[in-house]
């Protein structure tokens, strides 16, 4: 186990990484995925208008704590709309630069993630996978199907948390965003970002009573089979299920 560690931590350390396709001039990758023209798009409520009256940020810190049972409540699209935009929401494209601003750090603001949804109970959606299209702020459905979350269980071995929840956070990792400027360096880069993300979800859930379970416990080729994903070019990276609070 010390092996891969050590062949990890060198391989990816400054003298020993390879030129990365930005210095090649290689053409920069898209900021996110393209959405199908002919897919029927979600609009989710406008952050700037949900006003959740301010919460303690010293108070949501030291409360917080990982929940795996939630009650059976539905989410409103308001909360749903809040926690997608604290989580991964586009604050600013920089069209000159090729990139988003947004409300969670990200190395070189190269911001490698594609958001997933698996909605259980949320006002106004259908059960199934969804896609948040971030520079739009909106949903794309991708597979509505009530067995969906039951198949996700199963990737995330059974866990019941995951059945049990309003909404399962997936956050996919698309490795070249980073790739593309810090080659083998990358790596540690992504990993280091999901954490940044799943921590806000946990923070803004406490702001609005729910609770949340971090999912790092699953099982990849099933989980990327289920979202139909090709690693090593796209692959989940983390998850995260979320409830209202018992
Ligand atoms: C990277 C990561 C992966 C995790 N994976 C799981 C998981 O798969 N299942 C689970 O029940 N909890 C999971 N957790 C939650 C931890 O068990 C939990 O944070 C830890 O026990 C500390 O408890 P606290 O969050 O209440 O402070 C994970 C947490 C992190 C940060």
């Amino acid at each position: 186990m010390k092996e891969m560690y050590q062949t990890f931590v060198e391989a990816t350390k400054y003298p020993n990484l390879s030129e990365p396709d930005q210095k090649k001039d290689k053409p920069q990758p898209p900021i996110e995925l393209p959405v199908k023209e002919s897919i029927k798009l979600i609009k989710l409520p406008e952050p700037a208008n949900i006003d959740f009256a301010g919460f303690d940020l010293r108070q949501a810190i030291e409360e917080r704590r990982t929940h795996r049972h939630y009650k059976e409540d539905t989410l409103s699209m308001d909360e749903l709309s809040y926690l997608l935009w604290l989580t991964q929401g586009v604050k600013n494209i920089n069209e000159k630069r090729n990139v988003t601003l947004r409300t969670v750090p990200s190395a070189g603001c190269r911001h490698p993630f594609e958001t997933y949804l698996s909605i259980n109970r949320v006002e106004g959606l259908e059960s199934g996978l969804y896609h948040y299209f971030a520079s739009e702020h909106q949903l794309v459905p991708v597979r509505i199907d009530s067995t969906f979350n039951q198949e996700l269980t199963e990737a995330c071995l059974g866990q019941r948390q995951v059945a049990t929840s309003a909404v399962t956070f997936i956050w996919v990792a698309v490795p070249y965003r980073t790739a593309w400027r810090y080659a083998e360096r990358s790596y540690r880069y992504l990993y280091l970002d999901a954490g940044h993300v799943c921590q806000n979800l946990h923070l803004a859930a406490e702001s609005i009573d729910c609770g949340v379970c971090a999912i790092g416990a699953y099982n990849d080729d099933a989980a990327d089979q289920l979202l139909r994903l090709d690693p090593p070019e796209m692959f989940v990276i983390y998850m995260a299920s979320l409830g209202r609070k018992p």
